[in-house]
């Protein structure tokens, strides 16, 4: 495996994904937390050292741990990882001066004999993307320049005696187009041959999870989504029935939804599952509540109360499963103040594990979310549930603005029925991030054949997103609008007027509350 040593870049992830993309299992640390000991149990069979945006002349600035260049292990060094590749091994570092680069450069050739520059100038130059202020100014001995941009003369720089390379630029970002061909010749030269697979993973994680629960009990709060389902079906095959799925129907899931997952998940995957329904707890809880923040809380409370409390019928569990993904557990490497480190732990059943002594079993850690998808259908998922899109925990209550009542929720049912059954059929589902109805606190007059119609009016919503933090409205065609509007009128008593949102995230938020 390889090992990243983050030094801070905004996009050291980035660098994980175009490893992953080859085929090659890798784990990003930051540089604080890797000294010798670590490296050696680690062993891994080359190193990259992240770009970051310190100085290496800065007080405190991050060094690579010691030992490192011992390895015998080829090393690349990105941006500051070259930066303070050259300081360590003898070459200098200048800052300033005008030499600053940020954006596009072309890198030209000044030897391509390098093998990890193997089809990189077939055509001539070649375009980057640079983001330094600092620059080499002379490199360590032993290194040989390959490449060269106006502002960095020492742009692709290697010791190939003793496998150590070091770029100025980073090859993981889109604006480096061949920057895949450069990670894609270090690994090879490397000798990783990109076998780590989905197959592969499934079987060292099966074994990983026997290995830590042995005998004992495992408890899961499966809620249907893709996260907790592909970690739930996993442990099931590592350790049978010594895991017990609980999904806590709070009464606010999409028409069938309930019964679709309680039915896949028995039948189809054998799953031992109890189904909580709660809808009366939770329904009465939430009666009269119309503040977004106490419906959360409530439901959030209750939640935890019901799953405490089916834990304790089957008379407790030692672990709890989660299907926390890596981009929640990466360690960030923060410059407030000083290098700290900022972890970032995430609990999607917030607070359980310590109040009840579980420790947590968390299958799918070493994972991205495209990662968990493909293991999903490895395990043999259906791609229409694989690919759906992410609902939240409160379920439609925050879909609600205003009091929740049982009607209104049925109503809602149906028109998001009815709105996602267009969007399928009209072939635009993959293509959105997420889409729902949503009822409005509101009634308007409207008519119908020759009455006096007085009905809720339905608020519809349709995002594209990269991870759900920003977002597009969709543009969908008037006519798809119109047809959808006229669809969910007929078809949905209780409703006489739609709506749709045309608001990005920001100003707005994708969920109304
Ligand atoms: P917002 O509305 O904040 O939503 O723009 C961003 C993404 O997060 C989802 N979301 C939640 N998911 N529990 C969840 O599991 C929640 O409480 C929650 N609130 C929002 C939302 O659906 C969107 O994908």
């Amino acid at each position: 495996r390889l090992l990243i040593i983050d030094f801070g870049s905004q996009v050291t992830q980035l660098i994980a994904r175009r490893l992953r993309e080859l085929k090659v299992y890798c784990e990003i640390h930051p540089f604080n937390r890797v000294n010798e000991a670590f490296l050696k149990d680690f062993a891994p069979k080359a190193v990259i050292f992240s770009g970051g945006p310190a100085s290496v002349y800065a007080e405190g600035a991050p060094m690579p741990p010691a030992g490192v260049f011992d390895l015998g292990v080829p090393i690349l060094g990105i941006c500051y990882g070259q930066q303070v590749m050259m300081h360590c091994l003898g070459g200098h570092v200048e800052g300033g001066h005008g030499t600053a680069e940020f954006g596009r450069a072309r890198v030209t050739p000044t030897d391509d004999r390098l093998p990890l520059l193997e089809g990189w100038f077939a055509e001539g130059p070649e375009q980057v993307w640079m983001s330094h202020g600092d620059h080499v100014s002379k490199i360590a001995p032993g290194f040989q320049v390959y490449g060269t941009s106006p502002n960095a003369p020492f742009a692709i720089t290697a010791d190939v005696s003793r496998n150590f390379y070091a770029v100025q630029f980073h090859p993981e970002v889109h604006h480096t187009p061949k920057g895949a061909k450069l990670y894609e010749n270090f690994v090879r030269l490397a000798g990783f041959t990109g076998d780590w697979t989905m197959a592969s993973y499934r079987e060292d994680a099966i074994q990983k999870i026997r290995d830590q629960v042995g005998d004992r009990k495992v408890i899961c709060a499966l809620s249907g989504g893709v996260d907790s389902s592909v970690a739930a079906i996993l442990i099931h095959e590592a350790i049978g029935e010594q895991l017990t799925c609980v999904f806590v129907d709070h009464g606010l899931m999409r028409l069938n939804e309930a019964e679709e997952v309680v039915t896949m998940f028995r039948e189809a995957y054998n799953l031992p599952l109890i189904h909580a329904d709660e809808s009366d707890l939770f329904l009465g809880a939430l009666d009269g509540v119309s503040d977004p923040e106490v419906k959360r809380k409530t439901i959030g409370r209750l939640f935890i109360e019901v799953f405490e409390k089916h834990a304790k019928a089957i008379g407790g569990a030692d672990f709890l499963a989660q299907g926390t993904l890596y981009p929640d557990v990466i360690e960030s490497v923060s410059f407030s103040g000083g290098p700290s480190v900022t972890i970032k732990s995430h609990h999607n059943v917030g607070g359980l594990p310590e109040k009840m002594g579980m420790k947590l079993v968390e299958p799918l850690r070493e994972l991205f979310k495209d990662e968990v998808r493909a293991l999903g259908r490895e395990l043999g998922l259906p791609a229409k549930f694989i690919g759906r899109h992410p609902f939240p925990g409160p379920g439609l209550a925050i879909r609600c603005p205003g009091e929740i009542t049982r009607e209104k929720l049925e109503i809602l049912r149906r028109a998001d029925a009815v709105y996602i059954d267009q969007i399928r059929k009209h072939g635009l589902y993959d293509e959105i991030w997420q889409a729902f109805a949503a009822i409005l606190p509101m009634r308007t007059v409207g008519v119908m054949g020759d009455g006096r119609t007085y009905d809720y009016a339905v608020g519809l919503r349709a995002v594209t997103s990269v991870d759900g933090m920003t977002a597009d409205y969709y543009p969908f065609t008037h006519d798809f609008l119109g047809e959808t509007a006229t669809r969910i009128i007929n078809e949905v008593k209780g409703v006489n007027r739609v709506f749709y949102d045309c608001t990005s995230k920001p100003p707005g938020t994708i969920e109304l509350e």
